[in-house]
């Protein structure tokens, strides 16, 4: 009932983890079954390990959390040695995020990771936390393309694009990559943010700025899964402040194929199961299914979106 095709792609459902908030699934076995998630998105790996940036890393927000880390990881070659095959025995779906300085590195890693049998790539284009936004390819539709071109070259399994929202038109990037040959795009990672002690006259994180994330962004997240839904045909994967059942389907309504479960799981990590477990009855409450939501707010005349997510009980959609 809630199984989900996202490329060639076959999930059991449409719930995963976001990139770099559940570690590579691993950390979290103890707290839940994670096979019974739809996907689990390892934390973004690069060619060569990252220390990542000073501390303090991590600041809660009264609506969400700023985080600085600095794409920190051990590289490739201990993923693949270490993290990889841990991965694969947690029996779902394996999506590696990648990230890279240059469009050179994401072929390589998108070559290796090939090779090593992942399920799919994400390719982080969008990380806010790293010096002069080197990684920041996704502010630029050109780069965008060029990066997801050369990725979809070499790679031999799905490839996601992570998007960021601190940008004038999520639209046009989002356009960029599905011209790259993106299979999907994921959508959104942080918008950049700020924490600041007044009585030292400093800011909180070590690096000054980071990425906020949380129930903060769900409005800014479903206003631009939606956006990007309209204009590109390939699946989008919505990503920013889920934290139940609810949340999801009005990710699915705004467009999105699947969702991606961030920074309530540090807070709860058996968070992801317990979603899948109540939509059923979300759903068979509401009398719909889940392709009676996906979209449905694109399907629906301009007048009648508040409709069509009404059905699925969501009587907050239409504020
Ligand atoms: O700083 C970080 O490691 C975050 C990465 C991201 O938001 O993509």
């Amino acid at each position: 009932m809630l199984t989900t095709s996202l490329a060639s792609l076959r999930l059991r459902n449409p719930v995963m983890s976001a990139s770099g908030t559940f570690g590579s699934g691993w950390e979290g076995r103890t707290f839940a079954d994670l096979s019974r998630v739809g996907a689990l998105v390892s934390k973004t790996v690069t060619l060569r390990p990252r220390h990542g940036n000073p501390p303090p890393r991590i600041f809660e927000t009264p609506a969400g959390m700023l985080n600085s880390i600095g794409l920190e990881n051990k590289g490739v070659d201990w993923f693949l040695a270490d993290t990889l095959p841990k991965m694969k025995s947690l029996g779902t779906t394996v999506i590696v995020n990648i990230g890279g300085e240059a469009i050179d590195e994401f072929v390589v890693l998108a070559e290796r990771f090939s090779r090593a049998g992942v399920d799919a790539l994400e390719v982080n284009l969008s990380c806010p936390n790293v010096q002069e936004g080197r990684l920041l390819f996704s502010t630029e539709p050109r780069l965008t393309e060029q990066a997801v071109a050369a990725v979809k070259r070499v790679a031999t399994v799905p490839v996601f694009a992570k998007l960021s929202p601190n940008v004038t038109d999520i639209t046009a990037i989002a356009r960029a990559a599905e011209q790259g040959g993106a299979d999907g795009i994921t959508a959104i990672n942080t918008l950049i943010g700020m924490a600041i002690d007044w009585r030292r006259r400093r800011p909180v994180l070590g690096r000054g700025i980071g990425g906020l994330s949380g129930p903060a962004i769900k409005p800014v997240a479903l206003r631009m899964v939606w956006e990007i839904a309209r204009v590109v045909k390939i699946p989008v994967l919505g990503v920013g402040g889920i934290r139940s059942a609810e949340d999801v389907l009005e990710f699915l309504c705004a467009g999105a194929t699947a969702v991606q479960v961030g920074t309530a799981g540090f807070a709860d990590p058996a968070l992801m199961v317990r979603i899948v477990d109540e939509l059923p009855s979300l759903l068979a409450a509401a009398n719909v299914t889940l392709a009676d939501v996906r979209g449905a707010l694109h399907a629906a005349p301009a007048a009648a979106p508040a409709e069509g997510c009404a059905r699925a009980g969501h009587e907050r959609v239409r504020g």
